[in-house]
């Protein structure tokens, strides 16, 4: 994605010393490419979310599908937020046997094997899913019925993604009375995503948006108290929303992911929070009219949003390819054939499922790393 009236950037600059990076002695015996994530810039970065929720009625809920790591979830929870909200199952069992009390599964959920990771997971922690249909509601309860498990349930509702969630607030009240009625399941409330509306690059325009979007989840979760029913959470949101849909008085578990690690892409619509997280890639081809390839492709960079940014040098993004990484060089210093340089992906979340481990960077020295422990353990 460009962000309207943009091209492909140029040089990204970051706030920690990436030449001291390159020369390690230690990440320099590692082939590429490899993820690196500079620990002080991650450390601010959930300080600074956290902070911002200090006098807000809502709670962060970080969503881990950004980082995938149960090191970084804990560091998340320590820091003050209520529990996690992933978008898989594995995540959530890596989640729940990490420890984590607390668990959303912001994403609606219909497969029996996958299910049956669900409600046992929900025999060791507070779990609670995304459901937009009866049938998956009977499915959801069939599971949990299965193992004995208490499975929370929040009526997803679509506000204009048209991705997950019912059609319209009568069909929420509807699945709202199903789930209510039905024994292995607890409802918990209304989810609702305004994920359409998180690259709109006016910030003020974007909150607007957002806001307005929300009106039909408002009206469903006021409709449900309205009933008598239990409907205590209202959860949404996203790191670039996070100052105004997650500033809703009736918002509970704001859903932000992003901010804990950052990219290339998001940092324009969030620039509050730094790219904490870098791959390092060598580079195949250098040549004097321009082009410039790293040995980094689709296959350990997710493309699916935005540019990749070297950091330090001026390149243009052409295109990232199965194996390769191409740019335009734009002026200033060329790297050379056989360097490494670091770069911003363009899509943290989709680069970070695609390692299994993430090194650390902390002051100048390798640090303890974190693995990537709550991805597919097929993949
Ligand atoms: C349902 C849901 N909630 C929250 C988020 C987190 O948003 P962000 O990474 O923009 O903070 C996402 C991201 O894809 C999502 O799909």
């Amino acid at each position: 994605m460009t962000l309207p009236g943009e091209e492909a950037p140029l040089a990204a600059t970051v706030d920690f010393d990436v030449g001291d990076l390159l020369a390690s002695a230690r990440l320099n015996e590692v082939p590429t490419p490899f993820l690196v994530v500079d620990q002080p810039t991650l450390e601010r970065n959930l300080a600074a979310m956290q902070n911002a929720f200090g006098g807000r009625s809502a709670s962060l809920r970080p969503h881990v599908k950004t980082h995938k790591c149960t090191a970084i979830a804990r560091l998340q929870v320590a820091a003050g937020a209520v529990g996690v909200t992933c978008s898989t199952t594995d995540e959530v069992a890596a989640m729940a046997a990490a420890g984590i009390g607390d668990v959303l599964l912001g994403n609606v959920v219909t497969d029996r094997q996958r299910l049956r990771s669900l409600a046992a997971s929900a025999t060791v922690a507070r779990v609670a899913v995304a459901v937009d249909s009866e049938e998956a509601v009977s499915l959801l309860a069939a599971a949990a019925a299965a193992v004995g498990a208490l499975v929370g349930a929040v009526v997803e509702i679509d506000i204009g993604m048209a991705r997950n969630g019912v059609a319209s607030v009568a069909d929420g009240i509807a699945l709202a009375e199903t789930i209510a009625a039905t024994p292995a399941l607890e409802l918990r409330g209304v989810m609702a995503y305004e994920g359409h509306l998180v690259d709109t690059a006016d910030r003020a325009e974007r909150g607007e948006l957002a806001v307005r979007a929300f009106e039909p989840a408002l009206e469903l979760l006021h409709e449900l108290r309205a009933r008598g029913l239990e409907a205590p959470i209202l959860t949404g949101g996203a790191t670039a929303t996070h100052d105004s849909t997650g500033a809703l008085p009736e918002m509970t578990d704001v859903q932000a992911g992003t901010y804990a690690l950052m990219d290339a892409t998001y940092r324009k619509l969030a620039p509050e929070f730094e790219p904490a997280a870098v791959v390092v890639a060598t580079v195949l081809t250098s040549r004097a009219d321009g082009p410039l390839v790293l040995n980094l492709g689709q296959k350990r960079l997710g493309s699916d949003w935005g540019h990749p940014e070297i950091v330090g040098y001026e390149a243009r993004h052409l295109y990232t390819a199965e194996e390769h990484c191409v740019f335009q060089h734009a002026g200033g210093p060329r790297p050379r054939v056989g360097e490494r340089v670091a770069l911003l992906p363009p899509h943290i979340c989709t680069t970070m499922g695609l390692y299994r481990e993430a090194f650390a960077w902390r002051d100048g020295e390798v640090a303890d790393g974190f693995a990537i422990d709550a991805r597919d353990p097929l993949a």
